[in-house]
Order: structure tokens, then C-alpha cells, then sequence
């Protein structure tokens, strides 16, 4: 089964995007957490579609029933169940991506693995809808790993060409974001960053991005070699979310740029703690956490579904036009910021979970 994660918390995301609606079974959370609504509902919103234009006018309160796990506002220990009804799923916006399959969606690969028997609904399984359970579970997560003062966190680092600052700089860890919606380190780069969204939406067409998660105040020692390392964790739950195409940890790519006198991270002991003086490794050595803040960035695609005129083919394997109507975000990264977040806290607490 594609769709459980975990090997300690294990969760399970159910659910189509125009179906009764989706859901996670968060199994194996301790007991007697506070089930704090109002952070959960705050992490809920950041995800939340048609806020605003540069996410999908499809408005969906997003709000969920916890069916199971909570008695007393506190969690039981016993698999923990919430449901997200579909309230606002016109399906007739999909129409004419029955029988034809969109570029760069899962319409043809779905089609080919589940012999057409998937539903193609707002996309089905596949939809980005499906986060909202992961964000749910990932809210979950993150109220443990504060107990453990634990913080996750991150910004959109790029929209095109235009670069908020990094977090490679420690300095930009502790600086404040002033816009949950659209997260950025510098807002000089707010304004710019969204007139490219808008040059694109106006354009018909979409736009990619990237964006920069940092795991705050998490130990050394934490992960495993050769096949539990935290990047090869981290991994698998950043590759789950729709529309990544890239991950890098640290400096990533453009460490093979430089020579090693230039991007070694050098220790010192300051203050009775091991610190490097640099962070051009994310925080990773040896697939094992160094005390360091962790650092990656995620390359996100554009929104497949544009309305800009495509070629592709029809389930007949006619070569036809498709332009693709409905509610789709010209940009998916500012609403993907808080899912990136979601699925490392989730990963975090299953690893912290093993020890
Ligand atoms: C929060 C979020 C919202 C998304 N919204 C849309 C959307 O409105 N339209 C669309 O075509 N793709 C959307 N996507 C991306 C697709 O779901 C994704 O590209 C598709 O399932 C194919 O998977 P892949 O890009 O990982 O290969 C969204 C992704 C996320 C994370």
C-alpha cells in the first residue's frame, strides 16, 4: 500500500479529492497530548485553498472531525482517525480531462497503474487536496516535538529568479516571518516574488519555486547508516508530496562547485557546545544529525493544470489540444510550505520515535 508512512507513528491517508472526503489514521501517538485546536487550525489555514489569488478559487473550509484517539481533548495512545469532508467538489471543472490526459499530472501514469479504474475526479488520490491530511497529522507531530522544543520551519527561498535569503545564514534562523500566507525571510523580495505569480496567472500558464525547511534545536546523533540515514528518511516523505521534483540538503548541488578547504564545515567549541562554523551540510554527516540546525531545500514544479493550450493525447491515443479549466493554483509553493513542514515533522517524530 502507497499511502501508510511510517515505521514508529505510523500514519494512513485515505480519501479522494471529490469523493465523501480524506482523512489520516495516526496510529501509535502517545497518550494525553493536548489537542491544541487553535495550532492545529493555524496550520490548517496555512494549506487552506481560495485565500486568495495566487491559490485556486476552490474555497474549502477544510475543516476536520476527529472520528477516533481523543476523549477529554487529550489523545488516548489508540489510533487517532480525522476526516475532512468534501464540501466543494465540482466535478463537471473536470470534465474534459476524462478521457484525456493533462501533462505533467498523474492522469496517464494513474490511468495506466490502476487499469482506469482511478478515480479521475479533481484528480482522485492525487490530488493536492491530499495534504490536508498531512498537514492534520503533521500539526499532530509538531505539538510532540515542541515538547522536546523541536521547531520546524521554512520559507519560499525562490520564484523564478527572484531569492529571499537563506537559511545557511544562522542569523536568518532567528528573524521572524511577518506573512504565514507567504512566508519569506526578507520582504523586499514579498512584493516582487508575487508579481511573478501573477505574470504567470495572467499568462494562463504556472510557476514553480522553491522552498527552504529548517529543523531548529534538534540533537546530534540522531539517524542511522547506510539505510536510515536522515537525508534517505527525510527523502521518502518530501518525494510523497506532489509537484517536488528536487531536494538538496545543505549547500546540495553547489557543493560539487567548490574545493573542500572552501566548504568544509569547521568545528568549534563555543558556549559548551560543538558547533561548525559554517552549515554547508545541512546538519547531516554520515546520514547522522551534528547539533547543527537541518537544512534543505524543495524544488517544486509548476501546477500541471494550466489553461494555456497543451498537446497530449486521449485515452484512444489520439494526439489532441487540451487547455485545462477549473480551480487550480498558479503557483502551488506557497501552499506547499506548511505540507513540507508537516511530512518532516512527521518523519522527525517517527526516527525520535525508534530511540
Ligand atoms: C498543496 C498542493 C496543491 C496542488 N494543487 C494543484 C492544482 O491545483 N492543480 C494541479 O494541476 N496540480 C496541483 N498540485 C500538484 C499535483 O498534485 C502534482 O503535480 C501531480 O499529482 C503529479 O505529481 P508529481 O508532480 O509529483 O509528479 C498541487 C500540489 C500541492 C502540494
Amino acid at each position: 500500500m502507497g499511502s501508510i508512512y511510517g515505521k514508529n507513528v505510523k500514519i494512513s491517508v485515505f480519501g479522494e479529492s471529490h469523493g465523501q472526503g480524506i482523512g489520516v489514521v495516526i496510529d501509535n501517538i502517545k497518550s494525553g497530548l493536548f489537542i491544541d485546536d487553535e495550532f492545529i487550525k493555524s496550520q490548517m489555514d496555512r494549506r487552506r485553498p481560495g485565500k486568495n489569488k495566487f491559490s485556486t478559487k476552490r474555497k474549502e473550509m477544510d475543516e476536520y472531525e476527529i472520528l477516533s484517539g481523543v476523549f477529554n481533548g487529550r489523545t488516548t495512545g489508540l489510533p487517532l482517525c480525522a476526516f475532512i469532508r468534501n464540501k466543494n467538489n465540482k466535478s463537471r471543472d473536470y470534465s474534459n480531462i476524462k478521457d484525456v490526459f493533462r501533462p505533467s499530472h498523474a492522469d496517464f501514469t494513474g490511468y495506466i497503474r490502476y487499469d482506469g479504474f482511478n478515480d479521475y475526479r479533481g484528480s482522485g488520490h492525487f490530488s493536492g487536496r491530499l495534504t490536508a491530511p498531512i498537514v492534520f497529522a503533521g500539526s499532530i507531530a509538531k505539538l510532540i516535538l515542541k515538547e522536546k522544543n523541536i521547531n520546524i520551519k521554512s520559507h519560499i527561498k525562490r520564484i523564478k529568479n527572484i531569492k529571499d535569503v537563506s537559511y545557511m545564514d544562522m542569523e536568518n534562523i532567528k528573524k521572524d516571518i511577518k506573512e504565514v500566507d507567504f512566508p519569506v525571510i526578507d520582504y523586499d523580495v514579498y512584493t516582487k516574488m508575487k508579481e511573478e505569480i501573477d505574470i504567470a496567472r495572467n499568462k494562463e500558464d504556472s510557476i514553480g519555486g522553491v522552498v527552504e525547511v529548517c529543523i531548529e534545536n534538534i540533537d546530534a546523533g540522531i539517524g542511522d547508516p547506510i539505510f536510515e540515514t536522515i537525508e534517505g528518511r527525510l527523502a521518502k516523505g518530501i518525494f510523497a508530496i506532489p509537484g517536488v521534483k528536487g531536494l538538496e540538503f545543505g549547500m546540495g548541488f553547489s557543493l560539487a562547485d567548490y574545493y573542500g578547504s572552501e566548504v568544509n564545515d569547521e568545528y568549534d567549541y563555543k558556549d559548551n557546545n560543538v558547533i561548525t562554523k559554517t552549515n554547508n551540510n545541512g546538519g547531516i554527516l554520515g546520514g547522522i544529525t551534528n547539533g547543527m540546525p537541518v537544512i534543505f531545500s524543495v524544488a517544486l514544479k509548476p501546477t500541471p493544470s494550466i489553461s494555456k493550450e497543451q498537446n497530449t493525447i486521449n485515452k484512444d491515443n489520439q494526439n489532441v489540444k487540451l487547455k485545462t479549466y477549473g480551480r487550480h493554483d498558479p503557483c502551488i509553493v506557497p501552499r506547499a510550505c506548511v505540507v513540507l513542514e508537516a511530512i518532516t515533522a512527521i518523519t522527525i517524530l517517527d526516527i525520535l520515535y525508534g530511540y
